[in-house]
């Protein structure tokens, strides 16, 4: 069942390449430059999205994450305001509404309890709800107005991989589908991020087939008491995917924190040797990020740069460098996930520990 893997994290993880695929073409349709982002099972209309004036993404742990990175790509590409919400949180506040909103809640399961009270509370108050849920028929799915499936296949581990990399498509589904239909992007540019997206899936084998190396870094710093994630814009996205991952499955106490923020406090945690990882997939804000991580560095910290093929000038910096295949920058993070998740797994095996299920975590989180 577990496919020749010793995990069923492992086996997910390696499902990823298909996940992504077939999530995206269940939703892009055609042939060559004739290739379109089909909405219609989802059943949002364009009419539907001229309209949205401020979106809100809600969810929890690992979907929550998927907002973070959505929101960027969202007001981005498609020049909607967006608000990341906690399901936990989003529902015990006051919420003004104004003019038309468009709530997207994602979760895996779709039985969450705090997102599916606030898919609840999101309809009371006459917003349009749209679920990007994985398991078909469950709650959040069959209450939601409109429900956009990702196609990840069951998910059994704890530690979501395979839907969270396919939620994280149905974002840039949106994203780019909302771009077009208002008008932001012209078809040359429509079809170049169709053609960067089909491209995804054959990115995350190659990463996946040098996994070795991080297996290897991995095995040095199973010890360590605190690992720090950085990284700006997207690559903080990214950022608190990884130290979720390392955190619930390897017991290390992780941050994951906006590069810029760690001097208001949190750099002094920082001791000899301490690993801090830095994500930088964002070429504008590449040098920012470099600066933040050799001022870790002079207080002693480990560090590990995760970037793109090319920008080999990082070895002046970092300690040790994995590199991930160019892609363009608002999907980079679909990418550069991969090795964080590889780096949590074989932490966690290279501990002993009970991997497809932590101690104190269930799948599905049905109470709130
Ligand atoms: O089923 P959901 O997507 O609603 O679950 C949300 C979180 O509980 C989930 O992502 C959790 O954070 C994962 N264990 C993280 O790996």
């Amino acid at each position: 069942e577990k496919g020749g893997y010793e995990h069923f994290m492992m086996k997910e993880i390696h499902e990823q390449p298909k996940a992504v695929k077939d999530t995206l073409n269940s939703y892009i349709k055609g042939e060559g430059e004739q290739k379109v982002i089909d909405l219609a099972d989802v059943g949002l209309g364009e009419e539907e999205i001229k309209e949205i004036e401020q979106i809100y993404v809600v969810a929890c742990g690992s979907a929550w994450h998927v907002g973070m990175a959505s929101q960027y790509v969202i007001e981005d590409l498609a020049d909607i305001p967006v608000r990341v919400e906690l399901a936990s949180e989003f529902r015990y506040r006051k919420l003004p509404v104004n003019g038309k909103g468009l709530v997207i809640i994602v979760s895996q399961s779709g039985e969450t309890a705090d997102s599916l009270e606030a898919l609840r509370l999101a309809k009371q108050k006459g917003l349009k709800t749209l679920a990007i849920v994985n398991v078909v028929g469950s709650s959040i799915a069959r209450e939601a107005d409109h429900v956009m499936y990702t196609f990840a296949g069951p998910e059994i581990a704890v530690a979501t991989t395979k839907a969270y990399s396919t939620q994280l498509i149905c974002g840039y589904l949106l994203a780019v589908q909302f771009a077009k239909v208002r008008g932001l992007i012209d078809d040359e540019k429509y079809d170049y991020y169709l053609e960067e997206l089909l491209a995804l899936p054959e990115k995350i084998e190659k990463i996946l087939s040098d996994k070795e190396r991080i297996q290897w870094f991995a095995s040095k710093f199973s010890n360590a008491h605190d690992i720090f994630f950085i990284g700006r814009g997207l690559d903080y996205a990214i950022s608190l995917e990884g130290s979720l991952k390392m955190k619930e499955i390897s017991y290390i106490h992780s941050e994951a924190y906006a590069a810029g923020e760690l001097k208001h406090g949190t750099i002094s945690l920082i001791e000899n040797g301490t690993l801090l990882i830095g994500v930088l997939t964002q070429k504008q804000l590449y040098e920012k990020t470099v600066s933040n991580m050799t001022e870790c560095k002079s207080r002693g910290a480990y560090l590990m740069g995760l970037t793109t093929y090319g920008h080999y000038e990082i070895e002046d910096h970092a300690d040790f460098v994995v590199y991930i295949p160019k892609a363009d920058e608002h999907f980079a993070g679909s990418l550069a996930v991969i090795p964080l998740q590889l780096l949590g797994y074989y932490t966690s095996v290279a501990k002993g520990l009970d991997v497809d299920k932590p101690r104190n975590l269930a799948k599905s989180v049905t109470v709130e």
